[in-house]
C-alpha cells in the first residue's frame, strides 16, 4: 500500500529488522535473539547499566573512522610533497575519551570557545596541535589560547587583528597566524551550514585581504602564516573545496610578497550518510582531487607548494555513534490530505530536541530501528517525536519500524556521533544523556548523564549552589 506522508526518498523496506550496512557503525549487529549490540554491547544492558536516552559510540568503529579520514586526507598530498595537519573540530563531539582517540591517530584539536580550549587542553592535548578559531572571541579567550601556546589563531575580522597583536605583546610572544577567508564559494548545503557565502558572519572578505594583510604586516607581534577556508558543513562533492582552494591559492601567491606564508588550511565540512538515499562521499577520491588542484592552481602561479591543513568534525564521529530511547508512548494519527486520509503512527521516545536539535534546526534527516528485539510485522511509516513541549520535537521525520512498535521497545537512531550532544540542551529541565563508548563486550562512561541537581543548582535562589559564576 503506498503511504502519501512518506517523503519521496523514503522506500519502504523490504525487511524493517535490517541494519542499512552504510548508515551503521562496524561493531552494530543483531544478536541470535534478535536484540542489537553494539561493540559486543546489547542495548539492553547498556539501558540497565546507564539508562536512556544514551549516545553510543562504537569505538573501534570510531578508531578505524579516525584512522580512516586522517590517511584519506593527508595520503595524497603527502604523494605529492605537502605535509598535512588535521584538526579535528571538537565542536562536533567533545569529552576526554574523544579528543584520546582523535589524538592517538594523528589529530590536533580546532577549538572556538574558552570552554573547548580548556577542555582539549585538560584532555592531553598539546597547545602546539591546536588551532583557535571563531568570529568573535573574547579577550580571555585570546589571552588564554595564546599563554597556552596554542598552533594558531586564525583571525576573523580586521578588528581582532588588534586585540591578538595586543594579547602576543602581554605575553611577549610573536603569535602565529592565519586569516579566515570569505572565499564567496557557495557550498551546496543547508543554508544555515554553509560559511563562504558573502552574506554570513565568517570570515574576511577578499577585496579585504591585503588591508588585512597590512595592518598584520605593522603588527609588532604577529605572523601571519597561511589562509584559512571553510566554505561549510555536510557537503558530499569535492567542486566547493577546489574552487575555494583556487581562490585561496590566488590571494596566498600575492600575500607571500609580504608575509612568510607557508600555510592553506581547507577547514572540514565532508559529509555522512543519515538515510539510504544520502550519497556517501569518496573521501579519498575528494581529497586526491583537491591535492591535484592545489598542485596545479600552485604551479600556475609559480608558488613552492603550501603546507595543507584539515579540520574535519562530522567525519570523525558521526557515524560513530547513535542514539538509544526507549519508546513511551505511540499513536496513530489520521493526516486528511486531497488524495484521501492517511495514517502515521507516532512513537514518543524519552528523549527529543534536547538530545537531537538537528531535525527541528536543518530538517535533518535520520534512521532508525527498533533495537530491542525484531518482528515480523509489516512495515508502518512512523515519526520518532520526543517528550518536549512543542510539535517540532522531532527525532526522525520519517521512518519505517515494524508496526508492532509498543512501550517499552528501544529505538535506536543512527549517525547521531557529530552535534547532538553538542546541541544539546536542557529544554523542559531535561538532563542531558550519558555518553558511553562500547567496545569489545564491554561499555566505559565518558559523560555522565546529567542530573537535576547539576541543573538546579545553577538556581541561586534555590540556595543549592556556591558562588555564581562568570560567563567566559
Ligand atoms: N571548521 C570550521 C571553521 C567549522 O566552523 C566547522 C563546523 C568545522 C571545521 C567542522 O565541520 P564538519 O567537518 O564537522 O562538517 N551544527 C551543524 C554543523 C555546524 C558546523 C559548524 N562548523 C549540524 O549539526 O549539521
Amino acid at each position: 500500500m503506498s503511504q502519501p506522508l512518506a517523503p519521496d526518498w523514503l522506500h519502504e523496506p523490504p525487511d524493517a529488522n535490517e541494519l542499512h550496512p552504510a548508515l551503521w557503525p562496524a561493531n552494530v549487529a543483531r544478536n541470535g535473539a534478535g536484540e542489537v549490540e553494539v561493540g559486543g554491547v546489547s542495548v539492553s544492558q547498556i539501558a540497565r547499566q546507564v539508562g536512556t536516552p544514551v549516545y553510543v559510540v562504537d569505538g573501534a568503529d570510531l578508531d578505524a573512522r579516525a584512522r580512516f579520514v586522517k590517511n584519506a586526507l593527508t595520503a595524497p598530498f603527502v604523494d605529492r610533497g605537502m605535509a598535512v595537519t588535521c584538526y579535528y573540530a571538537t565542536k562536533a563531539l567533545l569529552s576526554a575519551d574523544i579528543i584520546k582517540r582523535v589524538m592517538a591517530h594523528g589529530f590536533g584539536a580546532d577549538v572556538s570557545t574558552m570552554g573547548e580550549l580548556r577542555w582539549a587542553l585538560a584532555a592531553g592535548m598539546d597547545p602546539h596541535h591546536i588551532e583557535f578559531l571563531g568570529n568573535n572571541k573574547s579577550l580571555p579567550e585570546i589571552r588564554a589560547a595564546i599563554e597556552a601556546g596554542v598552533a594558531t589563531i586564525v583571525l576573523d575580522s580586521i578588528q581582532e587583528i588588534a586585540r591578538v597583536n595586543d594579547a602576543a605583546k602581554t605575553f611577549g610572544v610573536t603569535q602565529e597566524v592565519t586569516i579566515r577567508v570569505n572565499t564567496g564559494v557557495h557550498a551546496s548545503t543547508h543554508e544555515y551550514l554553509a560559511t563562504a557565502r558573502e552574506d554570513q558572519k565568517f570570515g574576511i572578505a577578499r577585496s579585504d585581504l591585503d588591508s588585512a594583510g597590512e595592518h598584520i604586516a605593522s603588527a609588532s607581534h604577529l605572523r601571519l602564516i597561511g589562509l584559512h577556508s571553510h566554505i561549510g558543513s555536510q557537503i558530499f562533492v569535492a567542486d566547493g573545496f577546489v574552487e575555494a582552494a583556487k581562490r585561496l591559492l590566488v590571494d596566498y601567491a600575492r600575500l607571500q610578497a609580504t608575509h612568510p606564508l607557508r600555510m592553506l588550511n581547507l577547514g572540514g565540512g565532508f559529509g555522512i550518510p543519515y538515510t539510504p538515499s544520502d550519497p556517501a562521499v569518496d573521501l579519498e577520491a575528494l581529497a586526491t582531487e583537491l591535492a591535484t588542484a592545489v598542485v596545479d592552481t600552485s604551479q600556475e602561479l609559480g608558488i613552492e607548494l603550501p603546507d595543507i591543513a584539515f579540520e574535519p568534525g562530522r567525519s570523525v564521529v558521526g557515524p560513530s555513534g547513535v542514539t538509544l530511547y526507549e519508546v513511551g508512548t505511540t499513536k496513530q494519527v489520521v493526516v486528511p490530505s486531497d488524495s484521501g486520509d492517511a495514517t502515521r503512527l507516532y512513537v514518543s521516545v524519552d528523549g527529543g530536541m534536547s538530545d537531537n536539535l538537528r531535525a527541528a534546526l536543518y530538517h535533518a534527516d535520520y534512521t532508525a530501528v527498533v533495537a530491542s528485539r525484531v518482528s515480523s510485522e509489516s512495515p508502518a511509516l512512523v515519526r520518532v517525536v520526543g517528550k518536549h513541549c512543542e510539535s517540532g520535537d522531532i527525532v526522525v521525520d520519517a521512518a519505517y519500524l515494524p508496526g508492532d512498535v509498543t512501550p517499552g521497545d528501544m529505538v535506536m537512531v543512527a549517525a547521531t556521533g557529530a552535534y547532538c550532544h553538542s546541541l544539546a540542551s536542557n529544554y523542559n529541565v531535561v538532563g542531558r544523556p550519558a555518553l558511553v563508548i562500547a567496545q569489545g563486550g564491554e561499555i566505559h562512561t565518558s559523560l555522565r548523564a546529567e542530573t537535576l541537581e547539576d541543573i538546579m543548582g545553577r538556581d541561586v535562589g534555590l540556595g543549592l549552589s556556591g558562588t555564581p559564576g562568570e560567563n567566559t
